[in-house]
């Protein structure tokens, strides 16, 4: 069976690959020589020195040379390069490191023929790794070993291996990993379920993928079966409780292919990682890597998972072709997250979440500039740091979009094109203009009025929310939004009914309140329901926001600690935004970033570096 798999990958490979290789787009963020020669595939060799805090080896580059070539331009940022050798010989060839060119990194310019087959570069990383977190082990649930993990999207692969760090490139890979005795070490590839003693791990990716998919976690660590092709790892301290959290992935994954064809990547297990990740999830192929923070007991926030497992299809199967065409993997995954919700959850359940999407966007639209580029789909990034732009925009306006054409064609239709688009271009790498044009031909018949009549530009290219935007209600959040009000005017807790709520639910009737309110009204609310001491980090965060502005002080301590333990970057950096809008606050924030700021994974500190200001 394995062995057909294999055989099977190996031709979706050759399709891939053959078809990828014809069209070259050019990626402002990469300095790599993508449209001249293209890797296939990567074997790495890495040591984990935890001590140091690098990874130490070596990796060599299967390269296909388009246009013959002298020289290969990798990706790098902050490698430390040992030697450079070409063939199976490993005959040393020239190379050299370019001036640092901000944001991107440095080139590392290499010497090849048109008839070089292979590359491998000898390296180390810096302590500084953009992608890396080195976690002590005290940000551990733990608290006996330390923990090393990856996130190499946008631009951080380039921090830990040389390669051509673009989204437009797929490669396949294997993997040798050598880590103390004791721990598991896993990637975004077929993996062990149980520690081996040797301490060296081997891991094979047949599926090409692009370099932002990369990943490598380090810990110890245990795996827990979820289904047939479901799993879970953890520490063993969270095991239990993250396999009963995620209790429903195998059906997820049912779920997703009964909507939009089968899972390409045989397996989908979950890694629950620190709650330093600074993200919620993220979608490494077979592996998709989860902050700890979705772990409620109440399975509230397992739409995270559905996203990430989108994700298998939009982005990882058909992938933006530069981050300009960021909204293609997001906007089409919340979409697809959303139908995964709705089977699984039931329609009033999905119509909440998106009516929560509904006025985030809206609330996202009005702070950034209903005029402000940042608001449209497409972007023009040039040469910077997709990272800079991050919002949720390409998410929902993404989602909204589509959702305007499924109600517009019938969901029926819409389905069998999503469908199809998935199968055409699997494996490949798409451009806003290359779906436009997808989307013209099969969908809109080349009409060009009714592409007029829907906005589709509009949607795509200008700012602000076209007018045809669906619009959502949910009765559920009418009757939270009713108890807020209630409250807001008797002041008294026992008319608000949380009988049924998730985080959701608090979301939203937070949202219904004033930016402050009086100190009785926070003390009746605190009494009622515990909300300083809450263990949900969506409750605390809009808790803490609303403490922090109302001067609400009995939150403090809990904040402090909250911000010292959590790094997903949207659990936190509103919480920093909250504090920096009063001089008082801006001075707090600054001493609390100054003690967390070791625990967070650089892209944490970088974001909330940008928000309180060097
Ligand atoms: N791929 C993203 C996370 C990401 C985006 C990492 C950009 C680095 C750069 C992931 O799929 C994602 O969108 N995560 C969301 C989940 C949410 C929308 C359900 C998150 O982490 O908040
Ligand atoms: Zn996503």
């Amino acid at each position: 069976m394995k062995r057909l798999r294999f055989l099977l990958a190996g031709i979706w490979l050759t399709v891939a690959v053959t078809v990828l290789v014809a069209k070259p787009v050019d990626d402002p963020a990469s300095l790599a020589n993508i449209k001249d020669v293209r890797i296939t595939h990567l074997d790495l060799h890495l040591d984990v020195d935890f001590e140091k805090k690098v990874l130490r080896g070596h990796v060599t580059l299967s390269l296909n040379n388009l246009t013959g070539t002298d020289t290969l331009i990798l990706d790098s940022r902050g490698l430390k390069i040992q030697k450079v050798t070409t063939g199976e010989s490993g005959q040393p060839v020239q190379y050299s490191l370019g001036e640092y060119v901000l944001h991107l990194g440095r080139p590392l310019q290499i010497l090849i023929t048109p008839e070089t087959e292979m590359v491998t570069v000898y390296y180390e990383t810096s302590d500084d790794a953009g992608a890396l977190q080195w976690c002590s082990p005290e940000q551990t649930a733990g608290g006996s070993a330390p923990f090393l993990y990856s996130q190499s999207q946008f631009i951080e692969a380039r921090s830990w291996i040389p390669l051509q760090d673009s989204p437009g490139v797929r490669m396949t890979y294997s993997a040798t990993i050598t880590v103390p005795k004791g721990y598991l070490a896993l990637m975004a590839a077929e993996n062990r379920q149980t520690i081996d003693s040797s301490g060296i791990y081997h891991f094979e990716m047949p599926q090409p993928i692009p370099s932002y998919l990369m990943a490598l976690a380090v810990g110890k660590l245990e795996y827990r079966v979820l289904g047939e092709r479901a799993g879970v790892y953890a520490e063993p301290a969270l095991v239990e409780k993250a396999a009963r959290e995620f209790s429903g992935t195998g059906k997820m994954v049912k779920v997703a292919e009964d909507l939009y064809g089968p899972y390409q990547w045989e397996q989908f297990d979950i890694l629950t990682l620190p709650p330093s990740f600074p993200f919620g999830g993220m979608e490494n192929p077979r592996l998709t890597f989860a902050t700890p923070t979705i772990i409620t007991g109440d399975r509230s926030l397992v739409s995270v998972i559905a996203h990430e497992l989108a994700h298998a299809w939009s982005g990882n199967l058909v992938t933006n072709a530069t981050w300009n065409d960021f909204w293609l993997n997001e906007g089409f995954t919340t979409y697809f997250e959303r139908r995964i919700t709705e089977a699984t959850k039931g329609r009033a359940y999905a119509s909440m979440l998106t009516k929560l999407d509904y006025d985030g966007l809206q609330a996202a639209v009005q702070r950034i500039g209903p005029e402000n580029s940042a608001t449209a789909l497409k972007r023009e990034y040039g040469a910077r740091d997709p990272a800079d732009f991050y919002n949720w925009i390409p998410y929902v306006k993404g989602m909204f979009f589509l959702r305007m054409l499924e109600e517009e064609f019938g969901r029926r239709r819409f389905d069998a094109f999503l469908e199809d688009y998935f199968k055409t271009h699997r494996f490949q790498s798409v451009t806003t203009e290359g779906f436009l044009e997808y989307l013209r031909e099969h969908l809109l018949n080349n009409n060009s009025a009714l592409e007029r009549e829907l906005y589709i530009r509009e949607w795509i290219y200008e700012p602000g929310i076209p007018a045809n935007c669906p619009v959502v209600s949910s009765p559920e959040l009418e009757r939270v939004a009713n108890n807020a009000k209630q409250y807001l005017e008797e002041t008294d807790a026992s008319v608000i009914d949380t009988s049924g709520w998730t985080a959701r639910h608090w979301d939203y009737f937070f949202s219904r309140l004033p930016d402050t309110l009086s100190m009785e009204q926070m003390a009746v609310l605190d009494e009622a329901f515990g909300l300083t001491e809450s263990a949900n980090a969506r409750i605390q965060r809009e808790w803490y926001q609303l403490a922090i502005h109302s001067g609400y002080g009995k939150a403090y301590t809990a904040i402090r600690e909250y911000l010292l333990t959590v790094g997903r970057i949207s659990l936190i950096r509103p919480v920093y935004r909250a504090l920096a809008s009063t001089k008082v606050g801006a001075a707090r924030a600054q001493l609390i970033y100054e003690s967390a700021k070791s625990g967070y994974h650089p892209m944490t500190r970088e974001a909330i570096e940008r928000v309180l200001g060097p």
